[in-house]
């Protein structure tokens, strides 16, 4: 059973300077709620209840959001403001929360490893929370954990994104095992769109074994000189076997202005204005 949810979250989010430059990116928020708090709420819909997060400095943030805010309570306990704060107090009743920090910012791959202290020897999701994924029924986390049971096999998230977006992700090329589950043959981070092998890009939901952190402590620093999740994937692939698999559901890419400005237009609408009047 897997019951551990990794979210390194210690980049610098400099797309989004200055806002980013005294808060973490990941409080950025989405209409009313942070981004991390989606991400979090994924993982605790697929039952990975141990929320284990790779911070960095200037982080701090992020671990009194899921802390008790004593002063807040006592403010706001029986008054009509009450409600706002019933999303966090679920959150918090729900998980368990542990933090680490990347001490240098040497990539994602480089995150997860720091975060092999919290997670040990067993299998892991991976939230990447800039990735906010709305779905309708299942959340993506909880597909790739259904998955993982199934298989035991490490899985990543993919979808289709047009030929000009490929050299902003993560590509893959696999064969199709069942219809959208494809057994990754290739992998490649950031392609050109010449050199893509596909249109199928990895967003940022994971389940992984703990094998990648043996295979991460062997990887050298890629592309932009960080250690990158994808090298060891594809290492990992090659000498076991990867999963990828075609989410049913909608990815906004918060990291980037348009993405969040898309993002924050579809949330108010969709969900937040039919949450409030229902
Ligand atoms: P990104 O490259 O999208 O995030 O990394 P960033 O570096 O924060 O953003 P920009 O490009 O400067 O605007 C994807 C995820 O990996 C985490 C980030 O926090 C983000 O969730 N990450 C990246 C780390 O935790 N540590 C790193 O060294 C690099």
């Amino acid at each position: 059973m897997i019951k551990k949810c990794m979210f390194p979250v210690a980049g610098y989010g400099t797309r989004f300077l200055p806002a980013t430059k005294s808060m973490p990116k990941e409080m950025l928020p989405v209409v009313n709620k942070p981004l991390v708090q989606y991400g979090v709420e994924e993982a605790l819909d697929a039952d990975l209840t141990e929320i284990c997060l790779v911070t960095g400095r200037g982080k701090r943030a992020i671990n009194d959001f899921f802390d008790i805010s004593f002063e807040l309570e006592h403010q706001i306990a029986g008054t009509d403001k009450e409600p706002y704060l019933a999303s966090i107090r679920d959150v918090i009743a729900r998980g368990k929360f542990a933090t680490t920090r990347q001490s240098e910012m040497k990539g994602l791959g480089h995150a997860i490893l720091t975060g092999e202290l919290l997670v040990g020897n067993e299998p892991f999701g991976v939230v990447l929370a800039d990735d906010l994924c709305v779905c309708e029924e299942q959340g993506v986390m909880a597909q790739l954990v259904e998955i993982y049971r199934r298989t035991k096999c490490s899985v990543i998230a993919i979808e289709e994104v047009d030929e000009a977006e490929v050299s902003k992700f993560g590509v893959i090329a696999g064969v199709e095992e069942e219809p959208g589950l494809y057994a990754v043959t290739d992998m490649v981070e950031k392609p050109e769109a010449k050199d893509a092998p596909s249109n199928l890009a990895i967003i940022g939901r994971y389940v992984l074994t703990p094998y990648i952190f043996e295979i991460l402590r062997h990887t050298p620093p890629g592309k932009n000189g960080e250690v990158q999740l994808t090298d060891a994937l594809l290492t990992m692939a090659k000498t076991s076997k990867v999963l990828a698999y075609k989410f049913k559901g909608r990815r906004f890419d918060c990291g980037s202005v348009d993405g969040y400005v898309e993002a924050t237009n579809y949330v108010y609408k969709n969900i937040y204005l039919q949450d409030k009047f229902s």
